[in-house]
């Protein structure tokens, strides 16, 4: 099989330049291990910070080199989590979504690779100048939550803007081996997936999320603050998120004061929701690269198979050149 070697490989001593992303809940020490396994670098989700929950995915990670990502803003809220991961030795750590500049300190202090996500050209800078190893440009299109700059013109910004200081890494939209020839293209060192391992077997990912996922064509996704609401999740402007639609969004999304008054019933209603499985309600969080997604696979598929692509796009560019 053909590589890809870039800065980004070199950095961290892996095979290709694939990370998977942080996923809340879904992106366990199963599927970061699975990930790290085939060569990419695989992340475990700590998410909104849970110590059983990332204690657990650790040791579920095995002795694979996996690293891990909170979202900052959260993070903040119970710091000690972080002590708690960097005990684990990760590869590298990762902060998404607000102002990680002592987050990045600390894990450097301890020799470990920092990664910060970033929405912005100016977040970008920031992040470059809190000494950030590797910086995400994470686009619009992109599964979870993000903000507003789409992927294509957002990540050779970055580049110019921070690409002699931090290796920049494309996110959002990018969910096989176009794409990833196409971040390459764009002068990213890699990529970070979500969505595509969303959709991957190892995800803790219900089977009815999987099969919703798959069928999607990406053309109708929706980016809300509804489902935060109801998760009592207290997310700072500008970051929505994003989902495919279902019945419950489109009931509430743009009705938000109305859902706001009766919090506690809905909050509820959204939780015995996840208990039955009931994707009425229920959010399948991913973003518009959903569309390239045809079925669930294992990681190492996923990969093999991006990186295959990837390289015959970027031979066939190549054969275009006169
Ligand atoms: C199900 C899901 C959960 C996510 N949760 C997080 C998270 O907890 N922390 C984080 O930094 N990013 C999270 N993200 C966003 C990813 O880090 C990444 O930016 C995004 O998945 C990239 O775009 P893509 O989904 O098109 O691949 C999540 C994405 C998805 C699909």
């Amino acid at each position: 099989m053909s590589s890809l070697q870039t800065r980004l490989t070199e950095f961290l001593n892996i095979e290709h330049p694939i990370i998977s992303a942080p996923m809340a809940f879904a992106a366990t020490g199963q599927l970061a291990a699975a990930v790290s396994a085939a060569g990419g670098l695989g992340l475990i989700g700590g998410g909104y910070g849970d110590a059983d929950w990332l204690t657990a995915a650790f040791d579920e990670s095995g002795n694979q080199p996996v690293g891990c990502g909170f979202i900052t803003w959260s993070l903040a809220e119970n710091p000690s989590l972080l002590d708690l991961a960097l005990e684990r030795s990760p590869q590298a750590m990762m902060f998404s979504f607000g102002d990680a500049s002592t987050f990045v300190e600390k894990t450097k202090a301890q020799g470990i690779k920092s990664i910060c996500q970033v929405q912005s050209v100016a977040q970008a800078i920031e992040a470059a100048k809190w000494g950030a190893d590797i910086i995400i440009a994470q686009g619009s299109e992109a599964g979870g939550h993000g903000a507003i700059r789409a992927t294509l013109p957002l990540v050779p910004a970055i580049v110019d803007a921070v690409g002699d200081r931090s290796i920049v890494v494309a996110a959002g939209g990018i969910a096989d081996g176009r794409g990833l020839a196409a971040a390459l293209t764009l002068g990213a060192e890699g990529v970070l997936m979500g969505t595509r391992f969303y959709c991957a077997s190892e995800a803790a990912v219900d089977e009815e999320a999987h099969d919703l996922a798959i069928d999607a064509t990406g053309d109708n996704t929706v980016k809300s603050s509804v489902i935060d609401h109801v998760r009592g999740k207290n997310w700072p402007s500008p970051y929505k998120l994003h989902t495919l639609p279902n019945v419950y969004l489109d009931k509430w999304h743009g009705n938000e004061e109305a859902l706001i008054a009766r919090a506690d019933e809905e909050m509820a209603t959204y939780d015995q929701a996840g208990v039955v499985r009931d994707y009425n309600t229920r959010a399948v969080i991913v973003g518009e690269g959903v569309g390239l997604v045809a079925s669930t696979e294992p990681a190492a598929a996923i990969i093999e198979n991006c990186v295959a692509e990837a390289v015959g796009s970027l031979r066939g560019s190549f054969a275009l050149v006169r």
